[in-house]
């Protein structure tokens, strides 16, 4: 696979092209990630929930992101890495921001960062564009802010906050955002927001009209049941295939089906009558 990159991106946008952008948080996924030639991979605060069982991404850490990033990285090389960066590290200062998002880049050999919010993070993303680092910007339904929103819900469902999203979106633009991340909004308000930007549009929950489509890899491989937003198509039940297995491993270990003959190394039968006369020496 090519390495992609954001001039790769906006060539796509350009030709319209679909992208492809999904979560992964290990190793193993990378890898399977960058076979599939998926354009983008995001280690994206939503680990708190899919892999660290929380309730929200709120509690989730820098630390825990570098760390995940890292193996993401090393699995996916060629893949347009994104980190994401958790509650709290980018909104206390604009000194944090910088620093923390320098940490993805610099630790965790990412190729972008990714922010919630809209007007309030230009000051953000303009700070963080001029340090060297590309931003991916988020709007619509920003998890990090689901109490203020009144929960995980839909946004840019009146004309006045849908005009708010897309003032938004230009607003990112302007600032040096080389992408937008569109969360659960309505698919006229995303179709505006892509054909009035230059930068490309990546939708979750937000329609056809994107220029990209991000899921969480969690939900597409059915992964993830604790909840399942109305947008997540799963390609796969894998839950059902692994408690599958676990459940024939706990048999077969229980009625002594497992280990087999092929699965035990063997100890020649000299070597076997030596040590049984050696033990005789022990007692
Ligand atoms: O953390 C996450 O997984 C996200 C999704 C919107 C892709 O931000």
């Amino acid at each position: 696979m090519k390495k992609v990159t954001i001039p790769a991106l906006i060539e796509k946008k350009k030709k319209g092209i679909p992208i492809t952008f999904l979560t992964a948080y290990d190793y193993p996924m990378a890898l399977l990630e960058e076979k599939a030639e998926i354009d983008i991979i995001l280690v994206g605060d939503s680990i708190g929930m899919t892999v660290f069982g929380y309730e929200n991404t709120l509690p989730v850490t820098m630390d825990i992101l570098i760390e995940h990033t890292k193996a993401v990285r090393r699995g996916a090389p060629n893949c347009f890495l994104v980190g994401d960066m958790p509650f709290m590290s980018y909104q206390v200062s604009i000194e944090e921001a910088i620093r923390n998002a320098g940490r993805f880049m610099k630790e965790a050999g990412c190729d972008a960062i990714k922010l919630e919010g809209g007007i309030d993070v230009i000051d953000r993303v303009e700070a963080i564009v001029k340090a060297g680092i590309p931003v991916m910007a988020h709007i619509g339904l920003t998890p990090q802010s689901a109490s203020l929103l009144g929960g995980f819900k839909a946004q840019g469902k009146t004309a006045e906050s849908a005009l708010k999203i897309i003032k938004d979106a230009k607003e990112l633009e302007e600032a040096g955002a080389f992408a937008i991340l569109l969360e659960a909004i309505p698919p006229q308000v995303s179709k505006i927001i892509t054909e009035r930007s230059s930068v490309p549009t990546l939708g979750i929950g937000a329609g056809p009209y994107c220029d990209g489509q991000v899921l969480v890899v969690h939900d597409v491989l059915g992964m993830f049941d604790a909840f399942v937003p109305k947008f997540v198509k799963q390609y796969a039940n894998l839950n059902r295939i692994i408690l599958d297995a676990l459940k024939e491993f706990k048999r077969d270990v229980e009625e002594r089906k497992f280990p087999e003959e092929k699965h035990s190394y063997s100890l020649p039968e000299e070597e076997y009558k030596k040590l049984l006369n050696l033990l005789k020496d022990l007692q």
